[in-house]
């Protein structure tokens, strides 16, 4: 598997709308929003590649103001879960924020997306607090957090 995790290129709006949308059935992120929040310079996005074919990406925003980043979104497309492509761009990001002077990565997943759950679970994030009624539906978000820069 020659699979390679890279920084987004403008080329790549296409690629990444087409895995938003296969990947979630709600909640999805419209091509001006990815195009948008990709395109910030506080925006770290590690798209995953393998032959030329975008398999997924993962995006996290920073903010000057605080040693916090927060992943925005993390998605494979769905014919290439479970190949620990996931697992490849969080690491990804993860060092991303780190060189730029971040000290903890958060994030906030639905209750009950069972398959990130075990992901962010399996790479060390840790749950420290829960919004109820957090989503459109009314599903509760956990929200998990993860020091970076530790090794
Ligand atoms: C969640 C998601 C990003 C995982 O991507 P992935 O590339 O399949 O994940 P990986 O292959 O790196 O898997 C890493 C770990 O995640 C967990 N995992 C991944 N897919 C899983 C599934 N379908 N069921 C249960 N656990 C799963 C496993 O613990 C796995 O470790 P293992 O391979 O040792 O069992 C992907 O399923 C996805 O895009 N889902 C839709 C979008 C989404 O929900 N994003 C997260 C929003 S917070």
């Amino acid at each position: 598997m020659s699979i390679e995790v890279r920084p987004a290129l403008p080329g790549d709006l296409a690629a990444l709308v087409a895995v938003e949308n296969a990947a979630f059935s709600g909640d999805k992120l419209s091509e001006r929003s990815l195009r948008r929040l990709s395109s910030a310079e506080t925006a770290i996005v590690g798209v995953a590649e393998e032959r030329g074919k975008v398999l997924g990406y993962a995006l996290a925003l920073t903010r000057r103001t605080s040693g916090v980043a927060r992943l925005y979104s993390i998605a494979v497309a769905p014919e290439e879960t479970g190949k620990g492509v996931a697992a490849l761009l969080l690491h990804y990001v993860e060092n991303a924020a780190c060189g730029r002077g971040f000290h903890t990565m958060r994030l906030e997943v639905r209750s009950d997306n069972k398959p990130a759950i075990r992901l962010y679970e399996k790479m060390g994030y840790r749950s420290f607090a829960q919004y109820e009624n957090y989503y459109h539906d009314g599903m509760s978000a956990l929200r998990y957090q993860k020091s970076l820069c530790t090794r």
